[in-house]
């Protein structure tokens, strides 16, 4: 015990590690990239970044970037904050989705489709199951997302899906699966993450094009959470917190729900009567919260 001849050294580490032991219980472990995440295309285009606690994607005339979550998840409360390409964004496509693979798949997005210098961007999210989509909302935001990291959230219960921003509640999609609706619920998906380049669309229908001269583009990612059941594919375990799991809107996240989709929402699948002449879909007439 040479090392430890003096008992009050020797009490100040035993309370040293008895408090890194709880640590470790007590704070959720922030997320890291090296261990979360691996970056899937762009030719070096994405960069894990101070240690693994941040991650950039760039994109330029050849080529945008991405990255997935190593683990494969069957439901779960999904965070991450975005910095999100400031300026001219136009024609730029920044995403944070789950997705399943291969046909039929499932698929929960959220993708900020970015905008000329001083237009607000516009925060598209959509929900697919068996590979049918067509439930799209969309969103400008009561904040600027490029001048500082937001948190966006994806919880995904068999219940339902809500999208929060800023712990804000902007959607929710319930489960109709006993009408007959469909919903993720048998599909285990990763998180995908990606910056890309949609000029053909994405900024006012298209007729914004990207300024190439102001490439390359970045966007910003931190603080990834997966708080969520990991598949038995890739290991099959539950996250210690299961709040998630039964998440649902109380009176004021109803309240506030109703204030975004009253003051912040630009376009609603349950509304656009061009588009479904011959009516809408079921969950469309069900109470929207
Ligand atoms: C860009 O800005 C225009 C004008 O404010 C707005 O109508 C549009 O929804 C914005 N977003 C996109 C993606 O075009």
């Amino acid at each position: 015990m040479a090392v430890f001849s003096n008992s009050k050294a020797f009490a100040n580490l035993v309370m040293l590690s008895l408090s890194l032991v709880l640590a470790c219980f007590t704070i959720p472990i922030a997320g890291n990239f090296i261990r979360d995440a691996e970056i899937t295309w762009g030719d070096g285009r994405g960069k894990i970044v101070e240690g693994g606690r941040m991650l950039t994607l760039s994109l330029d005339q050849n080529s945008g970037s991405g990255f997935q979550s190593k683990n494969e998840y069957l439901f779960g409360r999904f965070d991450m904050q975005l910095k999100l390409v400031p300026g001219n964004s136009a024609g730029t496509v920044t995403t944070f989705f789950l997705s399943s693979q291969g046909a039929g798949h499932d698929e929960i997005d959220f993708e900020f489709l970015g905008n000329a210098s001083g237009q607000p961007y516009t925060v598209h999210t959509n929900v697919y199951s068996h590979g049918k989509g067509n439930k799209e909302q969309q969103f400008h935001l009561w904040f600027d997302p490029t001048a500082s990291f937001h948190t966006y959230s994806i919880v995904w219960n068999h219940r339902r899906i809500i999208f929060l921003a800023d712990n804000s509640p902007i959607r929710v999609f319930n489960n109709h699966e006993a009408i007959g609706i469909p919903f993720p619920s048998s599909q285990p998906m990763r998180v995908h993450c990606s910056l890309w380049n949609a000029e053909d669309w994405a900024t006012q229908g298209g007729r914004v094009k990207t300024d190439w001269t102001k490439a390359p583009f970045t966007a910003y990612y931190r603080n990834f959470n997966a708080n969520g059941c990991v598949s038995k594919t890739s290991g099959g375990s539950c996250a210690n917190s299961r709040e998630w799991q039964t998440q649902e809107l109380d009176a004021k996240g109803r309240n506030r729900l109703r204030w975004v989709q009253q003051n912040h929402m630009v376009y609603n699948y349950c509304a656009d009567v061009q588009r479904f002449p011959q009516g809408f879909s079921e969950e469309c007439k069900r109470s929207r919260f």
